[in-house]
């Protein structure tokens, strides 16, 4: 890793294809000009036109293909965002740099025609950067996801969860609160999707979720010490309410994971508190989903390290 700048890490990597099975970053893009200067006047747009008409176009997008990019269309879009107060929009910002690139749509009149090139331009303070996409849509928008429930994790966030847990193929795991299946999809092993919504079941069915089965978290249908790995994003009754026997007493998910585990297993959740009632908590990570705080949880059974 190289630095780290708002919502950005950079990084270098050999050209092949392995950035895009980078399944913990929201999208990959690679870096084709740094420039300062832009500060929230109308006046300072034409520094962004003139870094724009200085980028190695062709240079990036035979690169692109290096990294395993597919060949591009016609039809160029900017997706601009900034930080901080300014006299003019992001549109007015994507115009900018656009009026350089040969192609350009701007996104003021829909979205561009899907295949052509995608530049995405952040300004944080007075520093912007210009960057290409690799892949020919954001990584985080998987293939798998044909449905989503009240409530679906991102995919990247659920990546990280599974890395968290630190699952293995040979590892079976239960996701006891599965919704569209998200943990799942994401995670290698013997898997399972528990939900007590027949909607969200279909959901995880539809999406490709190996086995699932309709029942109560609080009394999984599980042989007690089977599980190497728990994964669980339980609902938060915001979004996805309780139901069964977790609607009148929700530590009783906690008892029916306890019950499941190997000795040597572990359960990884993405939850508001950092508690795992019964579990010792090994590792926690604060994060945000939707402005709010939460985290991500890793734990064991009592007396285990
Ligand atoms: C936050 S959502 C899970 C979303 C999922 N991680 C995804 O990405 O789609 C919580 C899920 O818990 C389910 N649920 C609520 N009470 C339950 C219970 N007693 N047993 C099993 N599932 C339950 C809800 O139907 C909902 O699908």
């Amino acid at each position: 890793m190289e630095r780290i700048r708002h919502r950005e890490v950079w990084f270098t990597a050999p050209p092949t294809p392995a950035v895009l099975d980078l399944r913990t970053a929201d999208d990959v893009f690679l870096v084709g000009a740094g420039f300062s200067g832009v500060g929230h006047t109308r006046a300072d747009l034409s520094r962004v036109s003139r870094a724009a008409a200085r980028l190695p176009v062709d240079h990036l997008l035979a690169l692109r293909e290096r990294y395993g990019g597919p060949s591009v269309g016609p039809g160029v879009e900017v997706v601009a965002s900034f930080v901080g107060r300014r006299n003019y929009s992001r549109y007015d910002l994507e115009d900018a740099a656009g009026a350089a690139l040969p192609g350009y749509v701007s996104r003021r009149h829909g979205p561009p025609p899907p295949g052509g090139s995608s530049w995405r331009l952040s300004v944080v303070g007075d520093a912007a950067v210009l960057a290409l996409r690799v892949a020919g849509r954001p990584l985080h928008r998987r293939p798998y996801r044909e449905r989503s429930v009240p409530g679906s994790l991102h995919p990247p966030l659920a990546a990280a969860l599974v890395r968290l847990a630190g699952v293995t193929p040979g590892m079976s795991v239960v996701d006891p609160c599965c919704g569209a299946g998200t943990l799942l999809l994401e995670s290698p092993g013997r898997r399972l999707g528990v939900d007590a919504c027949p909607v969200a079941l279909g959901s995880a069915r539809a999406n490709g979720v190996p086995a699932v089965t309709l029942a109560d978290a609080g009394r999984l249908p599980v042989a007690s010490g089977s599980v190497d790995r728990v994964l669980v994003n339980p609902p938060w009754d915001r979004q996805a309410c309780s139901r069964a026997s977790l609607a009148t007493d929700p530590a009783r998910l906690w008892r029916s994971v306890r019950r499941v585990l190997r000795p040597d297993g572990a359960v990884a959740a993405v939850i508001p508190e950092p508690d795992l009632p019964g579990l010792r908590v090994t590792t926690t990570l604060p994060i945000r989903i939707a402005g709010r705080p939460a985290h991500l949880v890793l734990g064991r059974l009592p007396g285990r390290r």
